[in-house]
């Protein structure tokens, strides 16, 4: 069996490992430290925010910005609904309900025009959300302007979910500028990892350090241990800062990178029929974090699905597009309490038919950024198999 190729696996630039054993030689193992300090200082410079706040994990970011907002039982948030769980769950730590907002069929992102109406709707009955949480899909940036202009007509802050779009631009700006604060991942699958790890930013010192104590169990400033309010222990480890402030020196590189492979599989594989790429909005620039498809079965002859196992058979790694939230079994639309045979959460949703396709269309290929040209080669020679096994079919 050829060796396993994965979506988007770590990919260690060198430095690494040097700044692990500073980490070590200065005994800073335990939470907290002198690499967290430096990554967070050289984080928020990297996204051109005055202050940043390391934690375990993109998840545990965005738990601490909505409850540092203040979301609690009853509240409403709305969100993308063509996401990774991690963007809402928070919502529903906080007892809070998601309200799924649909994708832009030009962006993949929240479509700003269905966010006004909404909002236009939960203003009339008296109903605003407590926050917008966009996310930015596979790497590109949500149309933030537009968005952050609808949200400010209404009051209701905009925390942006970048755990995907570290590197990219909208209109020049780094990812999540725009926002009220933005909330970025290091997970072993994102274009820079730290083991896992996530990072909270803002302009808002306040907030920052409000989420800095929730993030360190809400401890008092006294000498002894003392707590008015419950936290959490979501702290960001001196080792694995140091794998991060590495990691982000590389950061520059993993986008051109990354962007070459969707050249690369663009020129390769944009001639079959019924092949579509993700496209990229004019007004930035993507990280291109993974190389989406889309796969329309009546041309193409085959669908995602039989891709997906074409490239399983040969131990390559692919993965549809993330379900919408509105189509998971966790969450229901029905307003009736959860019972035995109706479980889950209640959750709106607003449009859908657009991520439901993308859902049902879309497919991420190897990505990772150590990938080779041969390893390239290797997928696109299964994806025109498919195609023509198809032809053979027919013929
Ligand atoms: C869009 C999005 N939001 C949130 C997260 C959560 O980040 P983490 O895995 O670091 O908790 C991820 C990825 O993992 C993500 O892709």
């Amino acid at each position: 069996m050829k060796e396993r190729l994965y979506l988007s696996p770590p990919h260690m630039g060198g430095s690494e490992l040097a700044l692990v054993s500073q980490a070590f030689a200065s005994n800073y193992i335990a939470p907290l430290g002198p690499m967290v300090d430096a990554f967070e200082k050289a984080f928020a410079e990297t996204v051109d925010r005055p202050y940043a706040l390391a934690v375990n994990s993109g998840t545990a970011a965005m738990h601490l910005a909505l409850r540092s907002l203040g979301v609690g039982p009853g509240d409403e948030v709305f969100a993308s609904t063509l996401t990774f769980i991690g963007s809402v769950s928070p919502i529903v730590f906080q007892g809070a309900r998601p309200v799924f907002i649909d994708a832009d069929i030009e962006t993949w992102n929240m479509d700003p025009d269905l966010l006004e109406k909404a909002l236009e709707s939960a203003y009339r009955q008296d109903r605003l959300p407590k926050a917008v949480v966009p996310t930015d899909l596979y790497g590109q940036c949500a149309d933030m302007d537009r968005i952050g202009a609808v949200c400010r007509r209404f009051g209701v802050p905009v925390i942006a979910d970048s755990a995907e779009a570290l590197g990219a631009t909208y209109k020049n700006s780094p990812a999540g500028a725009g926002s009220f604060a933005a909330v970025y991942s290091f997970n072993g699958n994102k274009i820079i990892t730290s083991s896992g790890g996530g990072m909270l930013v803002s302009a808002n010192r306040d907030f920052i350090e409000q989420a800095r104590c929730l993030s360190q169990q809400a401890r008092d400033p006294v000498p002894h241990y003392e707590h008015s309010k419950i936290g959490y222990n979501y702290r960001m480890s001196n080792i694995v800062a140091a794998i991060g402030l590495a990691q982000l020196g590389c950061l520059k590189s993993r986008v051109a990178r990354k962007r070459e492979i969707y050249a690369y599989y663009q020129r390769a594989l944009g001639d079959l029929p019924g092949i579509g790429f993700m496209p990229e909005a004019p007004y930035g620039q993507s990280n291109r974090w993974l190389t989406v498809i889309t796969v329309e079965p009546g041309v193409f002859g085959a669908g995602r699905e039989d891709i997906r196992l074409a490239l399983e058979s040969e131990n390559i790694e692919s993965r549809p597009v993330w379900k919408p939230m509105h189509m998971q079994p966790v969450f229901r639309k029905s307003a009736a309490p959860a019972t035995v045979g109706s479980p889950g959460i209640q959750a709106r949703q607003v449009g859908g038919w657009v991520s439901e396709i993308l859902f049902e269309r879309g497919l991420c290929l190897p990505s990772g950024t150590a990938m080779t040209l041969r390893e390239m080669d290797r997928v696109i020679a299964i994806v025109r198999d498919v195609h023509r096994g198809h032809i053979k079919k027919e013929a």
